[in-house]
């Protein structure tokens, strides 16, 4: 091994090699990764792809769910048939029986009253996207896990993570059609709690899936100290909860009132935020509550983004991690604005579609940041 390609001391639990660059000063290193044989470096960049190609897919069926929600389309396909529901209707007779099971719902009877075969139509393709792109990435997890398992490309350690990945899948599913049924006996719509759940599940799955594959990639910078990394952590919880609390509003159509910033209802803090009973019902079905809240939390935030910022300036200045803490803040920055200008044109399609799309953008730079601070998987066997 030459001298520049120096082993170096432990950090945490991982050693790292140096190699390239003139100085050990890890924020000038040209390169900075585990020892792995290149067949080890061969199976990482496959199965990273691998999780890539999940990632776009999955977050086309998160855009494909927030542009059925959008168009009213959520409801149109009343049954849940995993298998049988991949075909859909084939002629003007199936299309005609479709119909009729919708006509059955209150939201036909109460909203959509003496619509067309077309409109209804319309409204149908939204959602069997949704759950045909559901159902395809489904087979994307499984079919290369058993090919990466039984040809000893996927290292142990990520056999339990890929397993989870598929369960919460399995979930994800279970759980939109739950969420599918609060609509179609009662109600018009579906239960802003289960629509919440659904949209932050499926965050939750993003997160895992990136943060595996990043896991796998190679850093030019060594992992931070453990405090910024916690905090990089903290960041992607808070991400993921103010998309919960998004979720909330779209669901209430709570972006529809209120359509003012930076006051609302001509405050800062509004009356009437506590005016059900009890109080913290307030939180989920008040929509004036649940909008205060959705942009608190916003600000918050960005306060948190901002205080990584001076926490990476002090402690990884120059490095990588200090560059991304800056870049995350910018996202933050430019998310909240899109959600000022979503409220202000009271959200019409494109500006709802961009907030719910700009926020997975946020999600995913986060959770690389949250990784990236740690480094790569120590290597492990398959
Ligand atoms: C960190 C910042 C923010 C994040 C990550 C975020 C995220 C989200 C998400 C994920 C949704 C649900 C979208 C959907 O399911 O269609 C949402 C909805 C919404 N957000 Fe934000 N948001 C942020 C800041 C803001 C701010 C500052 C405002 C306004 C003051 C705002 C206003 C709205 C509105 C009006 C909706 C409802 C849109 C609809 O009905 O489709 N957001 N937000």
């Amino acid at each position: 091994m030459s001298d520049r390609n120096v082993i170096l001391p432990k950090i945490g639990s991982q050693s790292y090699v140096f190699d390239g660059g003139s100085s050990m000063d890890s924020n000038h290193a040209s390169s900075w990764h585990q020892r792995l044989t290149a067949k080890q470096l061969n199976n990482r960049r496959l199965v990273r792809i691998w999780l890539y190609s999940i990632l776009v897919v999955l977050i086309a069926i998160v855009m494909v769910g927030g542009a059925t929600r959008m168009t009213g389309s959520g409801l149109s396909i009343t049954e849940w048939k995993p298998i049988h529901g991949v075909i859909p209707p084939l002629n003007h007779l199936e299309w005609l029986e479709e119909f009729e099971k919708y006509k059955q719902i209150p939201q036909y009877e109460q909203i959509n009253h003496g619509m067309s075969l077309g409109e209804f139509q319309y409204i149908f393709w939204w959602e069997w996207a949704h759950r045909m792109l559901a159902r395809f990435v489904g087979f994307l997890v499984a079919l290369p896990l058993i090919y990466f398992w039984f040809s000893g490309r996927l290292e142990r350690q990520l056999k339990p993570k890929m397993i989870g990945i598929l369960v919460l899948g399995g979930l994800q599913g279970a759980i939109g059609w739950w969420m599918v049924a609060s609509g179609l006996s009662v109600l018009t719509h579906v239960s802003q709690y289960r629509l919440a759940i659904h949209l932050t599940m499926a965050c939750i799955i993003i997160t895992a899936v990136f943060y595996v594959a990043r896991g796998l990639a190679n850093y030019t910078d060594k992992p931070a100290i453990r405090s910024v990394q916690k905090l990089a952590g903290w960041l992607v919880f808070a991400v993921l909860v103010q998309i919960y609390l998004g979720g909330l509003v779209a669901g209430l159509h709570a972006g529809l009132t209120y359509n003012s910033w930076p006051l609302m209802d001509g405050a800062v803090v509004p009356s009437g935020l506590f005016i059900q009973n009890p109080w913290w019902i307030n939180l989920f079905e008040n929509p004036k509550t649940v909008q205060f809240v959705h942009r608190m939390f916003a600000y918050t935030v960005l306060i948190l983004a901002l205080v990584n910022v001076f926490y990476c300036a002090r402690n990884a200045p120059s490095s990588t991690h200090y560059r991304r803490s800056v870049v995350l803040a910018g996202l933050v920055f430019i998310q909240a604005a899109i959600g000022i200008v979503t409220l202000l044109l009271m959200v019409p399609l494109f500006w709802g579609l961009l907030h719910q799309g700009f926020a997975l953008v946020v999600l995913v730079f986060c959770v690389a940041n949250w990784r990236a601070t740690k480094g790569a998987y120590q290597a492990s066997n398959s």
